[in-house]
């Protein structure tokens, strides 16, 4: 259950990334409520704009297991990046503030949190405005 887990699954998972047209290789670990771990990698696609995030992987995969609970994140790719705007809105419907581990290819570590990176974030609250 330690944060070394939750790194190491994605270090794991970077190693499955289909990335074969930016050879930038991303993997993913969420920590459910449960305590169980879920990965993700990126998965490209000869239609650019079909291509998925590890991060949306590792969380889809999750909520398709039943899912609906998570309390950490990490993200590793060689530079250590953080994740893109269409997976801070996804970690933000699903996971809401959670702390995420940014982790590049020599190990390095930088913590930072979903309202960190999504701040004034929109979510289902703005959904339910009375008119
Ligand atoms: N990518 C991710 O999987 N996660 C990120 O946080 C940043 C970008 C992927 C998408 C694409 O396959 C490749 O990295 C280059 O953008």
């Amino acid at each position: 259950m330690s944060k070394n887990d939750l790194i190491r699954a994605a270090q794991d998972a970077q190693k499955q990334a289909y990335a074969v047209y930016s050879n930038f290789c991303v993997g993913a670990a969420v920590r459910a409520a449960n305590g169980k771990i879920y990965q993700g990698c990126n998965v490209e696609n000869a239609s650019f704009g079909l291509t998925v995030c590890a991060e949306r992987t590792a969380l889809f995969t999750a909520i398709a297991a039943g899912e609906r609970e998570f309390s950490e994140l990490a993200v590793v790719s060689a530079p250590g990046v953080s994740p893109c705007g269409a997976c801070r809105q996804v970690i933000w419907e699903l996971c809401g503030d959670i702390p995420i581990t940014l982790v590049d290819a020599d190990g390095n570590t930088r913590e930072t949190s979903s309202a960190r990176l999504l701040p004034d974030a929109f979510g289902k609250e703005g959904l339910s405005h009375e008119t």
